[in-house]
């Protein structure tokens, strides 16, 4: 069972996926369907795009609803110059809680360097946003046996100069890149195995206090049929999902992974 020291996080990754209206729609959704008792042992997270976050805010705040957001990237500037990029201060000015940083796409498709990711994560500090950094190797990379090296070094450049005392309140979420939107999920053990190491680096470069603190979420084809055996890890405190929680159903599932088979 997960640590009962660390509330675990359902984490919904929306992707380019769903528009403000439909953003509206799905809320209303959850917040008929869930209860205080989900809230209580679990921490909704919603990732959507930036175009949906007024409206989003705009209904949890009318319904004061206990689910928290987050924006799928920031901008590692405070102002000015940079054409289409959305700072911190803008995303907190609208209650955002959490930055998602260096996810595998935006690494892949926007050539984010293990430096942008770490410059992000201190302009989301810097704002009071919480970072989600999402790490995780590649195929081809897991094949030659470097999985832990690679995901771990990503790990220690994203925390590069961050003061411990920000870290143990972070999110770190290991996604095999070969797992994401692919149908093929990592074997709880695997997850298991991968979020103790990224622990144990946290303990190595800070403390084992604040490596007890760190969540550690696993991510690629979560789905409601897989995510209790993955939440019965002691090391994974929670899912980011991408797919599978476009459906408001599943996404329930999802949170309400002790009651699935
Ligand atoms: P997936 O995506 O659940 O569709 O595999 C996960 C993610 O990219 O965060």
């Amino acid at each position: 069972m997960t640590n009962e020291k660390r509330q675990p996080v359902m984490a919904g990754n929306w992707k380019m996926n769903m528009n403000h209206l439909e953003a509206i729609g799905y809320l209303n959704k959850m917040a008929f369907s869930l209860i205080d008792a989900d809230y209580a042992r679990t921490e909704v997270a919603i990732f959507p795009p930036f175009t949906d976050i007024r409206s989003v805010q705009t209904v949890i705040d009318a319904d004061h609803l206990s689910i928290v957001y987050g924006a799928q990237d920031i901008s590692a500037h405070d102002s000015g110059a940079y054409t289409g990029e959305i700072s911190g201060s803008m995303l907190k000015k609208l209650r955002v809680k959490y930055a998602l940083i260096g996810h595998s796409e935006r690494r892949a498709y926007h050539h984010e360097t293990d430096e942008s990711v770490n410059a992000k994560v201190k302009a989301a500090i810097k704002n009071d946003l919480v970072p989600m950094i999402a790490v995780g190797e590649t195929l081809d990379i897991k094949q030659a046996g470097n999985a832990v090296e690679h995901t771990l070094s990503q790990v220690q450049a994203a925390l590069k100069d961050v003061r411990s005392n920000y870290v143990g309140e972070l999110v770190i979420a290991y996604e095999p890149v070969w797992a994401i939107g692919t149908g093929e999920v990592a074997t709880p053990q695997d997850a298991q195995d991968m979020s103790m190491a990224i622990r144990q680096k946290v303990a190595k470069l800070y403390s084992q206090d604040v490596a007890e603190k760190v969540r550690i979420l696993y991510g690629g084809s979560v789905k409601a049929g897989n995510v209790k055996s993955i939440m019965e890890q002691p090391d994974v405190d929670g899912a980011l999902i991408g797919g599978a929680a476009l459906d408001p159903d599943e996404f329930l599932r999802i949170i309400r992974w002790p009651d699935q088979p």
